[in-house]
């Protein structure tokens, strides 16, 4: 049977990180290989340009050349990753893929939806995930794991509050737009109860 391919996204702290392996291993055990990956990222030279976007840095960068920087990224992971992958029929669990994009270059950056869909159909061509997965919870909960997980922060990080909070909202009107695709995670519960809905979500595509 054909591979599937899905997303995990969410806001900083969100915990999907860890979800990842609990995903991997389930899938895993059903028989299925898997190919992990992110974004941005999850090529040599996608990894560098994630570097240029993620190192916090004194240049300041316009919106637009973020935005341009991870459908770059995107379009090297796609080619040599997620593509070949999926024309093998392996699945993939990629943390994050575009609809991070609409959330935090559209709604936290608050570039027009629409150019960011132009970029969007030249890059995908067609490529939309099976299943996304959208670890929700409050931004500040999130914010403070960050904080308690690690001591440096990301150049996204260093944000405000608010823009997190403009991020989150772009992320539910997505998921609201998209029900079918786009399943909401309860993340602020535990990890057991977390991983009871992710059972249950990954259940009609397997
Ligand atoms: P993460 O690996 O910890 O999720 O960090 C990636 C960061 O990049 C996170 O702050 C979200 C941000 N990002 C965007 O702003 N737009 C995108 O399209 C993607 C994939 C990530």
């Amino acid at each position: 049977m054909a591979g599937k391919f899905i997303s995990l996204e969410g806001v900083e702290g969100a915990g999907k990180s860890t979800q990842v392996s609990f995903i991997h291993d389930c899938l895993k055990s059903l028989g299925k290989t898997v190919v992990v990956t992110r974004e941005p990222g999850g090529t040599e030279l996608s990894e560098k340009i994630r570097n240029l976007l993620l190192e916090p840095s004194p240049i300041a960068m316009a919106n637009d050349t973020e935005l341009l920087l991870m459908f770059a990224s995107r379009a090297e992971h796609i080619s040599q990753v997620i593509n070949p992958a999926l024309h093998r029929g392996d699945w993939v669990l990629c943390d994050r893929f575009h609809d991070a994009t609409y959330a935090y270059q559209g709604g936290g950056r608050g570039i027009q939806r629409q150019r960011i869909q132009q970029i969007a159909d030249w890059t995908l061509r067609g490529l939309i995930p099976d299943l996304t997965l959208l670890f929700d919870l409050p931004v500040e909960l999130g914010l403070k794991r960050v904080i308690e997980r690690q001591g440096t922060t990301d150049r996204f990080e260093r944000e405000k509050v608010d823009f997190f909070k403009k991020i989150r909202k772009s992320y539910l009107q997505s998921a609201k737009a998209e029900p079918n695709r786009i399943k909401i995670v309860d993340a602020s519960l535990s990890i057991t109860e977390i991983q009871k809905q992710l059972t249950q979500l990954l259940k009609p595509l397997i």
